[in-house]
């Protein structure tokens, strides 16, 4: 049985014991990104006081976003003496000292002090290159560990890492197969459920694919797979491993088979000297689909358009780290000066922590001339390509690139277009990663207004930022007829959820029904681009029409101050009016809705604000970060930024110890008995680097 030692390592660190303080900037999260790649690949280090250490790598488990463990450990001797500087394996030695913890939109950087001798520097980086779909389409991250004398000294290093059979499968009694080879001047350990489940999974990891541990290959490198005593053991007493294979193929539990690397370096001096791990999971199938023609379909992963076989992806992502680190710094510097330059450090805080959760839950698939991006809801529920999840994501990947949006609505127009939905209104979603099977009897999450809004929103962004008008006329059809749907049902929502559904469903929303019209406007536009003209006059002027209506019936102008209503008629009532931001983001600006309106909110909001942000609603003391950033992208400066420090505040505040959450109760920081963690809308945050300039 393993123990871990990470409560010990709590108590000790109340005390300052155990622990150095570290610092950490821009701020201490409540869960480290390490390898958050795809929805697979998504291993963070628990931080925040409900379960965390408080953000030190040694001492604390990496876990799989669900909380199951995915054991990584990593141990340096100096000259014959070992520390542990990564993860809580019982009878490990002592941890390292960590002096400080920094993050980027790309990289989580640790800096250890290990007795005073030696410096590591132990950067884990997970690559975004969504204009560069080669490398985005490579399900692999990287680790890199580099180490310098502190002391003037010259010392004898060895570092060592190993991942455990977790990483492999969620189910911890499952039987896993392993492997040892070379190639391409890559070493590595290949690690699969022996009894391979295409398209299912086991506590949300997949049951499916070959995972890599990949280091350089070398005369200084050993290897050895074997139990965690055994193998850890080796390092600790001898800095070498036996580089040798266990053969008996077994549980993830059964004397907990790891797989581990060990480079040596003779007398490292003041100069830095590194070494690079990568980890990653291949799967040659990534989706099953139901698309063109009668039956589901086997969507393939995007690397397999690049490379012939999982070992040649592999090596070619470990051989590629100069390339790949250079195109992460690009990213990290554009969006820290486009941050800095909208709103200041603490947005940068904000935007840089939600790159990799956001690209994290993303599957790239298909083929490079025709690729399809899935969605993974992650957390709330697992459902795939969910409209009102892709909806929040699209600031940050209209950020980094429009055409991730078609990428991501494609499998939805082929689904519905291929007649496998019978309803009028846009489908919710496609069913549950990775099987996306689409509700042939049209019983999906009804979310009517809420879905047709975002589909039209949506279509028309991604032709304005990409002139792809032949988009829209592709699906003409189907857009109208959503708008439609929003004729009839946008100005007066019938009783219905919206995308916050865990608020409970309600008539006549103020908020639902200003995307619906925003909707309609938007469909005037669309048929106006593709050469519709009595189309673009008839929704355009029903839009014109239901926003002066909605005016009077969705705003409490004798309130102090006024404010729109979270439905119409209860005056008391008030709600985020996140759904306006799609009017900005569209370029229509206060031609269709009144400056006034803008003004309005931006003066109400400050009055209604708790600790930790503006409510959603006046139905609990619920925060949802997303939205109010949509909200903080269009209004005043002043209320902008108190949203901005707010929500900035939460992040280094929460007791929360899971991938950033983007619910939270306003007051306490805390879960408002709801987990969600890990989502993509986090790419909302990005609100005010998508408008238009
Ligand atoms: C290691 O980190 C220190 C402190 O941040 C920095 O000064 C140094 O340049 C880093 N070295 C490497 C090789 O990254
Ligand atoms: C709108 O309402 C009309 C009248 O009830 C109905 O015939 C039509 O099918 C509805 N449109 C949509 C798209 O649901
Ligand atoms: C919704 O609002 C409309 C317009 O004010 C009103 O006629 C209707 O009764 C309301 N419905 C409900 C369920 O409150």
């Amino acid at each position: 049985m393993r123990l871990s030692i990470a409560a010990v390592a709590q108590v000790a660190l109340t005390g300052g014991l155990v622990h150095a303080a570290s610092t950490f900037s821009p701020a201490r999260p409540p869960a480290i990104p390490l390898a958050v790649r795809s929805p697979y690949i998504n291993t963070w280090l628990p931080v925040g006081k409900d379960g965390g250490n408080g953000g030190y790598l040694a001492g604390e488990w990496p876990q799989f976003w669900s909380q199951h463990t995915n054991a990584w450990v990593g141990m340096i001797r100096v000259d014959g003496t070992p520390y542990t500087w990564m993860g809580a394996a019982a009878d490990g030695p002592a941890a390292v000292d960590q002096t400080d913890f920094s993050y980027t939109s790309t990289r989580s950087t640790f800096i250890m002090n290990v007795g005073g001798k030696v410096g590591m520097n132990i950067t884990f980086m997970s690559p975004v290159t969504p204009n560069d779909l080669k490398r985005q389409s490579l399900t692999f991250s990287y680790l890199d560990v580099a180490v310098h004398s502190l002391d003037g000294s010259t010392h004898d290093v060895e570092v060592y890492a190993d991942i455990s059979g977790e990483w492999a499968s969620g189910d911890d009694s499952a039987v896993i197969e392993w492997d040892y080879s070379t190639a391409s001047g890559v070493a590595y350990h290949t690690i699969s459920r022996q009894q391979q489940n295409e398209f299912a999974e086991n506590n949300e990891q997949a049951a499916w694919g070959t995972w890599y541990w990949a280091t350089a290959d070398g005369d200084s490198l050993t290897y050895q797979s074997g139990s965690d005593v055994d193998v850890r053991g080796s390092f600790a007493n001898n800095g070498v491993l036996a580089n040798s294979k266990d053969t008996n193929f077994r549980a993830v539990n059964n004397q907990w088979p790891v797989f581990g690397f060990t480079k040596g370096f003779e007398s490292v001096g003041t100069e830095s000297v590194s070494t690079l791990f990568s980890i990653g999971l291949t799967q040659e199938n990534a989706i099953s689909f139901l698309g063109q023609g009668e039956g589901l379909t086997t969507v393939p992963s995007l690397w397999k358009s690049y490379f012939s076989n999982g070992l040649d992806a592999m090596t070619f992502f470990y051989n590629d780290y100069a390339t790949s680190s250079g195109l992460a710094t690009d990213l990290d510097n554009r969006v820290a000066s486009d941050s800095l330059s909208a709103a200041g450090q603490d947005y940068l805080t904000i935007t840089s922590l939600s790159v990799r959760q956001t690209f994290g839950a993303l599957q790239f698939c298909g083929t490079d001339s025709a690729p399809l991006v899935f969605l993974k809801e992650i957390s709330s529920n697992s459902d795939i390509q969910t409209v009102d999840v892709i909806f929040p994501s699209i600031p940050l990947l209209i950020y980094t690139n429009p055409k991730l949006l078609a990428y991501l609505m494609d499998p939805l127009y082929i689904n519905q277009e291929s007649g496998h939905y019978p309803n009028t209104n846009a489908i919710h979603d496609l069913g549950t990663f990775p099987n996306a099977k689409g509700y042939p009897a049209g019983n999906d999450e009804l979310m009517p207004v809420e879905e047709c809004g975002n589909m039209i929103i949506m279509s028309l962004a991604y032709a304005q930022r990409t002139s792809d008008t032949a988009y829209l006329n592709t699906h003409y059809k189907l857009l109208k007829q959503w708008a439609g749907y929003l004729v009839n049902d946008s100005l007066v929502p019938a009783n219905q959820i919206s995308t916050d559904d865990f608020a409970g469903p309600l008539a006549n929303q103020t908020n639902l029904a200003i995307k619906g019209i925003i909707g309609l406007r938007a469909m005037s536009e669309i048929a106006k681009l593709t050469g519709n003209s009595d189309d673009e006059k008839s929704f355009g002027d029903t839009a014109t029409s239901y926003i002066s209506q909605w005016q009077n019936l969705g705003i409490n102008q004798a309130a102090n101050p006024p404010h729109t209503t979270l439905s119409y008629g209860d005056g008391d009532s008030h709600g985020l009016l996140y759904n306006l931001y799609a009017n900005s983001l569209l370029g229509f600006g206060t031609s269709f809705v009144p400056q006034s309106v803008y003004d309005m909110q931006s003066a109400f909001y400050p009055t209604v604000a708790l600790e930790y942000g503006v409510p959603l609603d006046t139905r609990h003391s619920w925060v949802k970060s997303d939205w109010m950033m949509f909200a903080a992208a269009i209004a005043s400066s002043d209320t902008r930024d108190m949203f901005i420090k707010k929500l900035a505040n939460f992040i280094s505040a929460t007791p929360t110890n899971r991938p950033l959450t983007d619910l939270y109760d306003g007051n306490t920081g805390d879960f408002p008995g709801i987990t969600f963690n890990a989502r993509p809308v986090v790419g909302g945050h990005f609100a005010l680097l998508a408008l238009p300039s």
